[in-house]
Order: C-alpha cells, then structure tokens, then sequence
C-alpha cells in the first residue's frame, strides 16, 4: 500500500443521492480516489469491518470499483464483498449491506442519467443500515474533501471482477458474488410466488423494461425464472455501459415505448421499467399511466394483500413535492403521515424507528422498510402480489381507489439545464413574496399558506431549510417550486402541481387541462419565462 499526496478539488459536494459528475470530471487524476478517501477519512471505526461495493454498470464503472477495492485495503477495511461483474442494484446494495452487516457501501451509479465517456457518473456512500448517509455524514464528506492532501492505495493487482470467489488484496478478504441470489430470495420471503406464478400462466401478461440497465438481471431471475412469465417478458435486460445510447429513466418520454405497447390493443395487461441503478419504476396498466403519488397511495390501502404486510403498516412518508393521495390513505387505516424533504435519504430515519412502513417519491421511487432504498422492482412485485390477489385490472383498482378517496391530479413541470443564477434568482424572488401571499387571490384559487419547507426529524430532532417553496391554496391544491439536487449540468428548475377532486364524476379529466389554472398561476407568481427564457418545460410526467 502507498500514500498519494494529493490537492483538493472544490466541487465535491455530495447533492440528493452522492456525488455525480460527468465523467470527465472523475476521470481527472486524483478525483474519484479523493471523494472516496474523504468519505473514509469522515467514518469512524471501521477498522476490520466489511465494505459493500457495486454499481450500474456505467462507464467507468468498473475501473473506479478497482479503486475503491483498493483504497479500502490501504484503510484497513477487513473484507470487500463485491458484485460480481460490478453489478449491484442500489436495493440490493442496501440489502447486502443489511443482511451481512457490513459497516457500509459504495453505489456507483448516477441512476437514471444517461451513462458513457460523455455522460454521467456517482459515487454514494450508504451507512450500515443499508440507507443513504445522512446529511451529517455528506456535510463532513464534503469538508474534508475541501482540505485533503492524501488518499491511501494498495499497489496489488485488479481483482477478477468476473470470477465469483474469494481473493485477497494485501491483507483484506475480497468476496465476488452473485449479485442476484439474495435479493431475489428477500423477494421470495416477501410475496406470495405462488400466488402470482399462477396468476401470469393463466395469461395475464406483463411487459418489463430494465432500459439496459443494472435490473435486467434481476427481472429475468425473478420474473422469467421464477415466477414463469414467458420469455421475452423482460427487454433490454443486458446492462450496457451506455444504456445502449438512452437515459435509462422510466418515465414517460423515455419508456414510451413501453407505454405505448401496453396501450396498444392486443398489448400487455401491464408494464414497468426500472432505471438505471434500480431503485426507481414506472407502472403502467392497460388504459392508465399510474403516477408515482398515485402507486404510493395504492399499494398503501393494498399492502395488507402481501405476506409481508399482512399485518399492516405502521406509517406512510413522503417526499413533501409528492402528491398528498397517500396522505389520506394513512389517514382512513388511522396511522401516521410523514412529509419529508426530497431524497431517499430522509425515509432513514422512521424505517428504523418503525415509524413508516411505506415510502414514495413523486420521481419515480417506492419502498418499504425491506431495505434502506427505494426498489423498483419490489414496487412491480408488491402491484403484480395485489393484482393476482384482487383478480381486477390495474385500471379498475385505480379507479376504484379515486372513488373511495377522491383523485389528486398530479404532474411535474421540469425545465432542464437552465442558467443557475437564474434559477437561484427565481427561487429567491418566490422566497422574498412567501409572507404576502396567504389570502391573494387567483382566480379560484386562493393562497391558504405559503412557505420554504423545513423538515424537523421526528428520530433525531435534526432540522433541514429551504427544501421547497410550497404554495397551498384554501382547496387543498399545491403548487411547488423546488431545484434539482441531482443535476449535473445548469440548473433544473422543478414545478409540483396538484389539484385534489373529490367527484367521482370528474375524475376521467385530462391532467394538463385540470391543471392549466395552478399552472397558470405558476408562471404569474415565479415569472419562469421572462427568467429562464423558457417557454415551455423540458419533460412533463
Ligand atoms: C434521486 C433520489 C430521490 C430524489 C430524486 C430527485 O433519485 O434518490 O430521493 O427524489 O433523485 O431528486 P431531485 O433533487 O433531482 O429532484
Ligand atoms: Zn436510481
């Protein structure tokens, strides 16, 4: 092992899940290796202990796993456990973590952002409950790597990454495994397999995208070989290190392929797709595109139909831009409701505390309290569990769901890589107007309250600010204002729209159309064309 001197560079501040970058900016000498020292040189006690490390399989993905390899033996890490070919899910990660009680993990991966020599990169260290660090950890990662002059590595050779088996670097254990087997196991544990093997052979088809992304070999094991479904079920299940030229993101611009063919008459009963590193999904049912708030609010009232929520849930959380559907679900089973701040990270907390059982973001990301991320394919699972159990169509269980708890119409304005000074321009002009707004006026709707979002940790009383300004109007509407967290190039100014109908009757409208007022009043109050030049949104979901 040797010491490297080195020089710190400033722009390792870890945003909503770890540090992304595109490649070139890891690529630079030093770079990577002085994240992941910083993240060593910020943990204490590891001594000995075992490190969980895998990725996406992105560019670059392989060469920093080596070095990370590395740079835990020169630490003094006592054992690496490793997926083999690199591979490692972000929900597995967190599983193997959990299950072998390892100290912690490294996820490489920029989840659903575009992969290759150009594109994106991440490094995110997960603590030894299997979840996102908190923001106290990434706070010291960020300032040590402000100060750093040194990283240690081990001189030994490459590890056979290809090779399942154990091998050494200079003192430490390093374990290749299959990266599959334990997850698909805790999946086995909490469905009903049977119930569903039976369900897809008496012909309920489904379609699964893994985007040529790191769930490709998981669908295959669990879906195809496991439960049955037909050869074919699953596509683009071989991870590429550029996502075959796509952004492996399950949404509906970049999974319409998908959507469209189960749409498509004589098409699939259902889909779903994964992203990038696995942890997000996107379902659809045949005659209905399922938003993420919504799934979250289904598979809440539905969840008791699995074997491993049979007994229910003792709290659902949210991220605060998610639509507030699930809020009235924990409200009607009469357990708690958690709003928290964007990222996955802040579910941490009130999964160990047992406060919440279920938790969902508006982008795409479901879990529960198996693991210490969100899963995508554990939310197909748990849809396929209810489906096979209620014998209806994902359509009819939605609809059904509205008429019991009325609809939130939902969407998500995204205005990509605009300038940042003009996106911190914006959001500080709606921060100067929050205290005038309670009681104006806009055409129907009237502001109730106005704020930027603090959260207040329940668990361990730590308090995060500025996570959002909210808008709520006196008929439970909301509109949002927020900054991606996960951008790596300009600013992505995001807008949370959500207007709640209780009539039934009404609940067959276009979303956009229903929306057009609160959007309208989203443009009137932040001046988002006359800041960003922007006349329209990038993506719409
Ligand atoms: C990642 C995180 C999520 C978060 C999402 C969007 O996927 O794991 O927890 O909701 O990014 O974050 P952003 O800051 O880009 O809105
Ligand atoms: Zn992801």
């Amino acid at each position: 092992m040797t010491t490297i001197a080195t020089t710190p560079f400033d722009d390792q501040k870890p945003g909503t899940s770890g540090l992304r970058k595109k490649v070139p900016v890891f690529s630079q000498p030093h770079y990577a290796e002085n994240f992941i020292q910083s993240v060593f040189d910020s943990l204490d006690d590891y001594a000995g202990k075992t490190l969980v490390i895998g990725g996406d399989g992105r560019y670059l993905n392989r060469t920093v796993i080596q070095t990370a390899i590395k740079m835990a033996a020169a630490n003094g890490f006592g054992k690496v456990m490793v997926g083999k070919g690199g591979i490692l899910s972000t929900p597995a990660a967190s599983n193997m973590i959990r299950k072998y009680q390892a100290f912690g993990g490294i996820i490489l991966s920029a989840s659903h952002n575009p992969g290759g020599p150009n594109e994106d990169f991440g490094i995110k260290y997960n603590t030894g409950n299997g979840g996102p660090a908190p923001e106290k950890i990434t706070d010291a990662i960020f300032e040590r790597s402000k100060l750093i002059d040194r990283y240690r590595i081990s001189e030994a050779p490459d590890v056979p990454l290809d090779e399942i088996g154990i091998y050494t670097v200079d003192d430490m254990e390093v374990e290749v495994f299959d990266p599959v087997a334990d997850y698909a196991e805790l999946m086995e544990e909490l469905f009903d397999f049977d119930t569903i093997r039976t369900f897809l052979a008496n012909g309920f088809e489904i379609a699964f995208d893994a985007m040529s992304a790191v769930t490709g070999p998981y669908a295959k094991e669990i879906l195809e070989n496991r439960l049955g479904a037909p050869e074919g079920t699953v596509r683009n299940f071989t991870p590429l290190e550029d996502f075959g030229g796509h952004h492996p993101d399950p949404n509906l611009v970049h999974a319409k392929e998908l959507y469209d063919e189960v749409m498509s008459e004589g098409g699939p009963a259902f889909g779903a797709a994964s992203d990038g590193d696995g942890d997000r999904n996107m379902v659809v049912g045949k005659g209905i595109f399922i938003t993420p708030s919504d799934s979250l609010a289904v598979l809440a009232a539905n969840a008791h139909l699995a074997p491993a929520y049979k007994g229910g849930l003792a709290g659902i959380a949210r991220s605060m831009p998610t639509s507030q559907a699930a809020d009235r679900v924990a409200e009607k089973l009469g357990i708690g409701a958690y709003e928290t701040p964007t990222g996955w990270k802040f579910f941490g907390n009130l999964l160990d505390a047992g406060k919440a059982t279920l938790c969902g973001e508006e982008s795409f990301g479901t879990g529960s309290n198996h693991v210490r991320e969100k899963d995508g394919l554990w939310a197909v699972l748990l849809w396929l569990n209810i489906l096979a159990m209620r014998g209806e169509s994902a359509y009819d269980i939605v609809k059904s769901h509205w008429a019991e708890y009325g609809r939130n119409y939902y969407s998500r304005h995204d205005y990509e890589g605009i300038d940042t000074d003009a996106a911190n321009g914006l959001m500080d002009a709606l921060r100067d107007k929050l205290e005038t707004l309670p009681g104006t006026t806009f055409g129907e709707l009237t502001v109730a309250e106005a704020d930027d979002f603090a959260y207040h940790d329940p668990v361990d009383g730590s308090v995060s600010k500025k996570q959002g300004v909210r808008i709520m109007f006196e008929s439970g509407s909301r509109v949002v204002f927020r900054l991606s967290g996960t951008g790596t190039s300009g600013a992505t100014l995001r807008v949370y729209l959500e207007h709640y109908e209780p009539d039934p009757a009404k609940h067959d409208q276009d979303t956009q159309e229903t929306l057009a007022e609160l959007i309208a009043y989203a443009e009137h109050i932040a001046g988002i064309v006359a800041r960003t030049g922007r006349t329209e949104p990038t993506v719409i979901t």
